[in-house]
């Protein structure tokens, strides 16, 4: 049937809606009519090329006709877009676009930080106009889909996707994740400028044992329903329009098809009503993680837990037919996921135009675009060492070693999950020395080829530059191919022979500032002591340059805090700020006494408290920690009630004064405590935070408004309570924070 047919057809169809929604008084989902009004016409067949999801352009010409495919992933060619969307609507019996999607993670053309490096600026409103950018370049080619945010909270710097993730904490996750579904998704799908987003990967996928990727994740209901799930409770909250399960299984059960995950939890009890699209192959990979013994028991188990379309296998397209055929799948459960993926088209417009009008857009790439790529990566820096106020180098006239690795690495500067960015575009830290400074200041030498090099042949020219030069900056860390899908390490240190590099151009005696480009913590304490100051940039995308320029020269004051806590040693991963103060909580004077512990030491005599013996127990930095330019203090905290009643607000408040002589802004973090709880309950969770800045000398007072319902937990009976009790706020500029006050809840 042709398209002006259904035209016609919906014009009356919506009329009478129109009557009938009236006289209904209930709220129906939106485009029911013309949904019911599709489906009427379509033949089973027709329902199953809904649930398919083809990669790239070539080979689905036939499919698509034949109205088997419901979304191509992996095309950005707006031609070809255009000749495939012609073929869906023009060529196929009932005319039904097409939805195209891609991996847009952090930017399409204009790049922006790893989502890692964005969430170190805990600025969720930046973060969402990131998003409605990369929407913006997305959608100007014909990607309306993108498989984003990611919110899997992790606290592995092993695992190779820590780089797409906003870090360690269910908070920051939500606040950050439901940013970049408005970003992506806009007032309203239907804009053109608006692309559907995608909660993934549901769930826990950042908890795999040992940090590597796809690994089993063995979890505790509680555990799961208290950290890892809630960020993809506020994108159900937000209105994303997608989900996508995670490739590992939770507890024995793969998530593709897990029905407690996509059914109970997903559907009953958060009433999701958007698509779940698997993830690539995960329906087929349910045989493989022995749930199944076959392709049509994967597409069964997968299809009745809750995934709606198959990421490019086609266990669905081989064998829901036969499931069908012989009553396993009922009719409803098809029509039910046929509603959805028909419903997020239509919510898209795809119905109305199909089509994509690149001249309507703006340009990619444009000033407007690389000036925000600038702002966020600017704000995701964070200095971890400032020594003797070497930074910044405002006015500096000396010369200037740009030195490392990764000083003029455009490609790696980028980050991982970056298909649509092009290198060519990237601003390099090198190009903008040299443009700040001036090329006659600037010295450099790579003195690596890159960051796994284990050549020393290029150092002799490093040092040179080094040795010529007044201060020294050396850009250090991982290629960008570090970090990423199944790109996992077991060792956190600095790769190939930086240490080396580093220790050699320490010798010359000259003032030394480390760059880091990375897109997870490091471990590099063996050498932290050599540098005079510290900014850790992780992988800040296009214009990168531009942004540790304004830092280093202080144009603008570093005010990024870490979303993950750096590990001084693989060794003691997990380690997070949130955890349990167990039974034998251990203390400062727990820490590091493997060397001084005597031969023959008495079984008892070194203490049992929760630390390890060459290690401590804290962390290298810990969560939320980032240095200023300026000083801050912290003081005068207070709680306007503190006996709150249940179900009421709490208003706790601090002042901050800048004692610097800067400008600068500090991020101001919330931390609370249940002291006791029927499960026990973490040292710290972090309950808000907000950027202040503060003119040099000037004082505010921050007030943070939290509800009881916000300090609840899963209990024994695995409900959702805010049990009354003891209870501890702090305020301050770290998890460290100590600046502490108690309030009861009763
Ligand atoms: C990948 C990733 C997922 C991505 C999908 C499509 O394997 O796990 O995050 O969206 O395939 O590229």
């Amino acid at each position: 049937m042709s398209r002006k047919y259904l035209t016609q057809a919906w014009c009356v169809l919506l009329v009478t809606g129109i009557s009938l929604s009236c006289m209904a008084q209930k709220t129906i989902p939106s485009y029911h009519q013309e949904i019911e009004s599709l489906m009427s016409k379509m033949s089973v067949e027709d329902k199953i090329g809904q649930l398919i999801q083809e990669n790239g352009d070539q080979g689905h010409d036939g499919s698509i006709k034949a109205g088997q495919v419901g979304s191509v992933l992996n095309v950005v060619n707006p031609q070809a877009i255009h000749r495939m969307q012609q073929l869906a609507v023009d060529s196929s019996e009932l005319g039904i676009p097409l939805i195209f999607a891609r991996d847009v993670i952090h930017g399409f053309k204009t790049i922006f930080p790893i989502p890692l490096g964005m969430a170190a600026s805990f600025n969720p409103d930046l973060v969402q106009q990131s998003a409605a950018i990369a929407a913006e370049e997305a959608a100007s080619v014909g990607v309306r889909w993108t498989f984003s945010p990611m919110v899997d909270v992790s606290r592995d710097p092993r695992w190779g996707r820590v780089a797409e993730t906003f870090g360690e904490d269910p908070y920051l996750h939500a606040r950050m994740g439901t940013a970049m579904v408005r970003g992506y998704q806009g007032e309203k799908l239907s804009d053109k400028t608006s692309i559907a987003a995608c909660a993934k990967h549901f769930a826990a996928y950042g908890a795999a044992i040992g940090g590597r990727d796809y690994n089993t994740v063995e979890l505790p209901e509680n555990v799961l329903r208290d950290v890892y799930l809630p960020p993809f409770k506020a994108c159900v909250d937000a209105g994303i329009a997608s989900f996508m399960p995670s490739f590992n299984e939770i507890n024995g059960v793969p998530s593709s098809g897990s029905a407690f995950l996509l059914d109970q939890v997903l559907q009953k009890e958060w009433g999701f009503n958007g698509v779940v699209v698997s993830d690539w192959e995960s329906v087929i990979q349910l045989q493989t993680h022995g749930f199944t013994d076959s392709e049509k028991e994967s597409a069964y188990q997968s299809f009745m837990a809750g995934t709606h379309m198959e990421m490019n296998s086609k266990a669905y397209a081989n064998k829901l037919r036969e499931l069908i055929n012989e009553g396993r799948i009922s009719m409803e459960k098809l029509d039910d996921a046929v509603r959805r993926i028909l419903r997020m088209k239509f919510e898209l417009g795809l119905f109305d135009d199909p089509y994509t009008h690149t001249a309507d857009f703006p340009p990619m790439l444009n000033d407007h675009n690389k000036a925000l790529a600038k702002a966020v990566a600017t704000e995701s820096i964070v200095l971890l060492k400032n020594e003797k106020n070497i930074l910044p180098l405002t006015g500096f006239k000396g010369k200037i070693a740009v030195v490392g690795p990764l000083a003029d690495s455009p490609h790696d500067q980028l980050g991982t999950w970056i298909f649509d960015g092009d290198k060519a575009d990237a601003i390099t830290p090198l190009t903008s020395l040299r443009d700040l400074f001036g090329s006659k200041n600037v010295n450099y030498a790579a003195g690596m080829a890159f960051s796994r090099s284990l050549d020393k042949d290029l150092f002799p020219e490093a040092i040179e530059a080094a040795k010529n030069s007044d201060v020294i900056l050396v850009f250090i860390g991982e290629e960008s191919i570090l970090s990423g899908e199944s790109h996992c390490r077991a060792d956190l240190g600095l790769p190939g022979i930086q240490e080396e590099f580093i220790r050699q151009l320490a010798e010359t005696g000259k003032p030394m500032v480390a760059v880091v480009m990375a897109g997870r913590p490091l471990t590099f304490e063996s050498v932290f002591d050599t540098f005079d100051a510290v900014l850790y940039t992780w992988h800040l995308g296009t214009m990168a340059g531009p942004a540790i320029a304004d830092i280093v020269s202080g144009k603008v004051s570093p005010s990024g805090k870490l979303p993950i806590t750096f590990p001084r040693h693989v060794g003691q991963v997990p380690i997070y700020y949130s955890y349990k103060n167990s039974g034998k909580p251990a203390s400062d004077a727990t820490w590091e006494r493997l060397y001084e512990i005597p031969p023959e030491a008495p079984q008892l005599s070194i203490g049992n408290t929760n630390h390890y013996l060459d290690y401590g127990f804290e962390p290298w930095f810990p969560f939320g920690f980032g240095l200023s330019y300026s000083t801050f203090e912290y003081s005068d905290i207070n709680i306007q009630d503190p006996e709150v009643s249940m179900g009421d607000s709490i208003v706790i408040s601090a002042h901050l004064k800048n004692t610097g002589s800067v400008k600068a802004t500090e991020v101001v973090q919330l931390y609370v405590r249940d002291l006791v709880g029927s499960r026990t309950r973490p040292v710290r969770e972090l309950k808000g935070f907000q950027r202040i800045t503060l003119e040099a000398g000037e004082r505010k007072k921050v007030v943070f408004r939290i509800h009881t319902s916000e300090l609840g937990f899963h209990n024994l009976d695995m409900e959702y309570v805010t049990e009354p009790g003891a209870f501890k706020a702090w305020i301050g500029g770290s998890s460290g924070a100590d600046l502490g006050i108690d309030f009861s809840v009763n």
